[in-house]
């Protein structure tokens, strides 16, 4: 009958077993899970910022397949303690041993910066979700950036100033790269508008002491005190401000929303009462994504408030998530890049665009208000100010 002779049948073996070669070969990519390395200081004086950059970052997970283009993504987090070498090296480790697609997190501008060779050389993705300076993202063509740059915050800032009578100002900022943004875009726009910068006053990052140079600001008696400090100080600062009674002088306290973080806030309590800052994000932004992301945020974090590091955290994710869908799985460091410049998407902190360009975020800037609402203390956003692009890169 039906006869099969013996060289086919070998040959019919072996185009089987080159069949499930291939195969396997195409699949081996989509069995390999797609690696995430999220660096940040989780102890050390920034450890509210990797707290919160964290947990934005695992709700997106949770919250979205673990499977993208068929691969399952693994996040790694690791502690860099806030110092720079750490970073570096844990970066290092993360690229050469667990190869890892994207690197990710950020909790200072220092270690971002310490990190940009390392995504250069391994030509991988690295997306800042918290650091600020608006220099970071020209360190490396590898850096995306979802937090956001200190002018668009600082212009901002001194926009409102001098259209709100601020004639005469004092700048008090954290001594390094953000607070030197910080004080360089409020004090152009102060100057453009006619107005005059009393004093510049820079604070060292590590274990600030405000003490002395709030009781200077009382001698020189400004019309405004516009301050910077780094997420996690403001209550320091406020609370400091108070003790030295500058509350109670009649100098207006402004700043970036970096200073009325919504995580601590609660903690601030009165002191806070009035103070005008200018953010790009607001736990209280009105929006149906914000209020969804809020709920689920303090559903899973014991109550925990998201602030703009949470935000940035969740956006990042989200950013990484949309590119491995565009490449369908492929990874791959300039693919992925490529994927992630100019997505553009509704954030909780209201619309946000990754420019192609420079790498960096367009968002809105908001002035907002520190109330009182039901016994809590809140960030009430009251002007609008769109599509802010990094005036430090547009200069
Ligand atoms: C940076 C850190 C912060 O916590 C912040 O609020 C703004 C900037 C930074 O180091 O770049």
């Amino acid at each position: 009958m039906f006869k099969i002779s013996k060289r086919s049948f070998t040959q019919k073996l072996v185009k089987t077993a080159l069949g499930v070669a291939a195969f396997s070969t195409l699949t081996a990519f989509a069995d390999e899970p797609f690696k995430i390395g999220l660096i940040l200081p989780m102890t050390g004086q920034a450890a509210s910022t990797g707290k919160q950059v964290e947990a934005g970052v695992r709700l997106y997970m949770a919250q979205n397949s673990g499977k993208i283009a068929g691969r399952n993504v693994e996040l790694i987090v690791k502690d860099d303690t806030g110092l720079p070498d750490v970073t570096k090296r844990i970066a290092q480790e993360m690229v050469v041993n667990d190869k890892v697609d994207v690197l990710a997190g950020f909790g200072l501008t220092p270690l971002a910066l310490a990190t940009a060779p390392i995504a250069t050389q391994s030509k991988t993705p690295l997306v800042v979700m918290a650091a600020a300076t608006s220099s970071i993202t020209l360190a490396s063509p590898y850096i995306i950036r979802t937090s956001f740059a200190l002018p668009q915050a600082a212009v901002t800032m001194g926009d409102w100033a001098a259209k709100n009578g601020i004639k005469k100002a004092v700048t008090l900022v954290s001594d390094y790269g953000p607070g030197i943004d910080a004080e360089k875009f409020f004090r152009e726009r102060l100057l453009l508008n006619g107005g005059q910068i009393m004093e510049a006053m820079r604070v060292p990052l590590r274990n600030a002491d405000f003490a002395p140079f709030l009781q200077k600001v009382r001698d020189l008696k400004p019309e405004a005190l516009f301050v910077f400090v780094p997420s996690g100080q403001g209550t320091q600062v406020m609370k400091q401000f108070a003790e030295r009674g500058l509350d109670k002088t009649g100098i207006k306290l402004i700043g970036t929303g970096d200073v009325t973080d919504d995580d601590l806030l609660n903690g601030i309590g009165d002191v806070s009462l009035g103070m005008v800052t200018s953010h790009h994000y607001s736990v209280t932004h009105k929006s149906a994504v914000n209020q969804k992301f809020v709920e689920a945020f303090e559903k899973a974090n014991n109550k925990m408030r998201p602030n703009f590091m949470a935000v940035a955290g969740y956006d990042g994710t989200r950013v990484i998530y949309e590119a491995l869908k565009a490449t369908k799985g492929k990874a791959g460091g300039d693919a992925l890049l490529a994927a992630m410049k100019g997505q553009i998407f509704e954030s909780p902190r209201g619309p946000m665009f990754i420019d192609a360009q420079t790498r960096d975020v367009v968002h809105n800037m908001y002035i907002r208000k520190v109330e009182k609402i039901n016994g809590e203390y809140f960030n009430t956003e009251f002007e609008t100010i769109k599509d802010v692009k990094d005036p430090g890169k547009t200069q």
